[in-house]
This record gives structure tokens, sequence and C-alpha cells, in this order.
């Protein structure tokens, strides 16, 4: 097989320049073993873990998704495990602890708690060697260098890509408007981002948001990142810990089927249903208010409506679920396991990469 080796190869230590988004509301947990296992990143998703904190507020059925473990302990146990069902590869993975104000407390406690489960353990102490922080302020979390981790940041334009080089990050993710879940108001997608951000700061760059095969690798290294991140593409692999009605609707979405609304903590990309539309409507509602910088008093109205579409998601309500996903369901049609995935990004990348120099004629 052939292999593709970029710098992000080297600092991570993996085999493959390939890098699993963070995507609560799961713990990503069999996704992350998976994706350890075929030689990328596998990264443990927190953000739903700190809904148990206060149940009543969540978006999300903490209790149901969960069980009742304080969310320190769920993470810690999703360390040992991941620790455990990795092992044998010799691969490493991360955590990804969102860092919006919001939730800044629960962020402190998910650090505190990956530093402590690598003290605890050698074997994690070896394999768990990424913390990625997104969705805040990156200043704060240098902290995680001295700790010994690697440390990856994810950002949505140029002037925040300059902030976390300057805070130190080992490694910046250029997260484009087309990706699923969380994205920035501003709508700057992966084609313009991911070459801005890597002419604009010296730290390796991995671009996120619409890639999923060989062709979009091949791109990412063109426009000048050292591979890629990934979150829609991984939900839809056999070993992902989504529904199976989650998986099937991105199966079925066009690229067009896809739609940004107000989420609790910031915009977000849906998957189109009917919940969906549900969201932007009252996103609509909410613009004037939003442009001017007033508070914004739908906050209950999201909430009922994200609370009500995850228990239809867990309940396998299919048009009013809430279900986030990218632009690039698209071009996604296949259920494979994520080592067939990762084997035939690699391979359909590096085919591209070889014919690349045909098209260079001296004149
Ligand atoms: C269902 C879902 C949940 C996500 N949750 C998180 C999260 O908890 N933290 C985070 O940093 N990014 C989150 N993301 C963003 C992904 O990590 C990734 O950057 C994004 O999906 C890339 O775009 P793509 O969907 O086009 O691959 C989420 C994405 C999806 C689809």
């Amino acid at each position: 097989m052939t292999l593709l080796h970029t710098e992000l190869c080297d600092i991570i230590g993996i085999k493959h320049p390939i890098l699993q988004g963070g995507m609560g509301p799961y713990k990503t947990e069999a996704l992350a073993i998976a994706v350890v296992n075929a030689g990328a990143l596998g990264v443990i998703s927190c953000i739903g873990m700190a809904a148990t904190l206060i149940p009543e507020a969540a978006p999300i059925d903490a209790q149901r998704l969960f069980g009742s473990d304080p969310p320190a302990i769920i993470l810690q146990k999703s360390i040992e495990k991941v620790t455990k069902e990795t092992r044998s590869s010799g691969g490493v993975f991360g955590v990804n602890v969102p860092v919006a104000a919001e939730f800044i407390l629960a962020s402190k406690m998910f650090v505190e708690q990956t530093i402590e489960s690598c003290k605890a353990d050698s074997d994690t102490e070896r394999s768990l060697r990424v913390v990625v922080t997104s969705a805040g302020n990156p200043k704060p979390w240098s902290v995680l260098k001295d700790e010994g981790f690697i440390w990856v940041h994810v950002v949505p334009s140029v002037y925040h890509a300059k902030k976390a080089e300057a805070a130190g990050a080992d490694i910046i993710v250029a997260s484009g408007h087309e990706g699923g879940a969380h994205v920035s108001w501003d709508p700057v997608h992966s084609m313009v981002l991911v070459p801005a951000v890597a002419k604009a700061v010296k730290t390796p760059v991995v671009g996120a948001g619409g890639f999923c095969d060989g062709l979009t690798l091949a791109a990412a290294l063109c426009l000048g990142a050292v591979g890629i991140q990934m979150g829609t593409r991984f939900i839809a692999t056999k070993e992902s810990d989504f529904e199976p009605m989650w998986k099937q609707a991105i199966l079925k979405r066009e690229e067009r089927q896809t739609l940004v609304g107000r989420g609790l903590f910031g915009p977000m990309r849906f998957l189109r249903n009917k919940r969906a539309e549900e969201i932007v409507e009252q996103t609509l509602e909410d613009l004037p208010n939003f442009y001017l910088g007033e508070p914004l008093d739908s906050n209950e109205v999201i909430l009922k409506l994200e609370q009500t579409g995850f228990d239809d998601l867990l309940d396998a309500k299919e048009d009013t679920a809430l279900m986030f996903g990218g632009e690039v369901a698209g071009r996604i049609q296949d259920l494979p396991t994520t080592a067939e995935l990762i084997g035939s990004i690699v391979s359909e990348a590096s085919e591209v990469l070889g014919r690349a120099p045909k098209f260079v004629v001296s004149g």
C-alpha cells in the first residue's frame, strides 16, 4: 500500500495525515478506537458529557446517552477503554475539549481529567498524545504543552489562526463553513480559508470542512495544509457511535440538503429535515436582535427545539430528529469500515498526486 507522509504524521506519530474530528453529543469512543487502529488520529469527544452537569438546561438527555456517572468519570472510563483497545496497534489518540466561554468550567474539568488519566497509567501516557481545543479563546490552554501534549486548536478564520499561533498551538485546524455542526457566522469555506490560513501562519495547518476522499485530501495538501480533519465522513462508517438513522440520513442527503441555524452555543449546520427548518425559522426571527447586539430572548425556544430534536433522534423519528452534518454529506454514498475508508482515501490521494506532475510542462 502506498503511504502519504506529511509533517502531521511526524508531529503526532500517525501513519496517515488524517484526524477524526471531535463530535459531541457522542463520546465517539468506538470511532476513535477504529480510527486509531487504522493508523490515523482518533479523538474522544467531551461536549455531550458536560450535559450531565445541569440536565434541565442541557440540549441532550445525558442520562439516556451516558448513564448517571459524573462527566469526569465518563471521560476517565472512555480514556481507559480507548487505551486498552488500541494498545496492540501502538497508535495514538486525542481528546477534544470545546473551550467556549459558556462551558469553561466543564472545559477545565475535562482537561484536568485528561492530565490525571495520563499520570495514572503509563500506556495512556504513551498513547493519549493530543488535546484538541475548539470553539473558544486559545490563550489559557498553552498549559497543555507544559503537560507534554501536542496541542491542536480549531479556528474559523485567519484572525483566529494568528491568535492560536501566538498562544503556541502545535497544529491549527482551519475549519471551513461547509463543515457539520458548529460553524462560524461568517461563511468562509475551506477553499478560501485553508490556503489563507496556511499562508498567514508558520504553524502546520490541517483543513476541516468538506473533506471526505482522496481527491479532497490531495486538494488540501495542494492548498498548503499538512492533512485533513473529517467529521461527517467518519459518522458514516460501520464502527461509528452514531445512530443507524443518522448514518443513513447522511447517505440520503444531496449537497444542498444541509441548513445553518442557531444552536444554543452559536450557529450549527444540520442535515435538512423538519426540525432543522424549525430551527432556521427561529433563527430568522432572532436575526434583528442578533445584529443589533441585543440579548436573544428565544434561548428557551431553541433549547426546547434541540431537546425534542435529540429525543426524536433517540426515538428514531427521522423527520424531527436533530442531526448535524456537513455539505459533504452530498458526496457520501457508502458505509465502509474506517480501515477501508482511510485506505481508499490514501490510495486515491496518492494516485491523484502521482498524476499531478504530468500537468507541469516546460514552456
Ligand atoms: C455531529 C457533529 C458533531 C460535532 N461536534 C464537535 C465537537 O464536539 N467539537 C468540535 O471541535 N467539533 C465538532 N464538530 C466538527 C468536527 O470536529 C469537524 O471539524 C467537522 O465535522 C469537519 O467538517 P465535515 O463535517 O465537513 O467533515 C462536529 C461535527 C459533527 C458533524
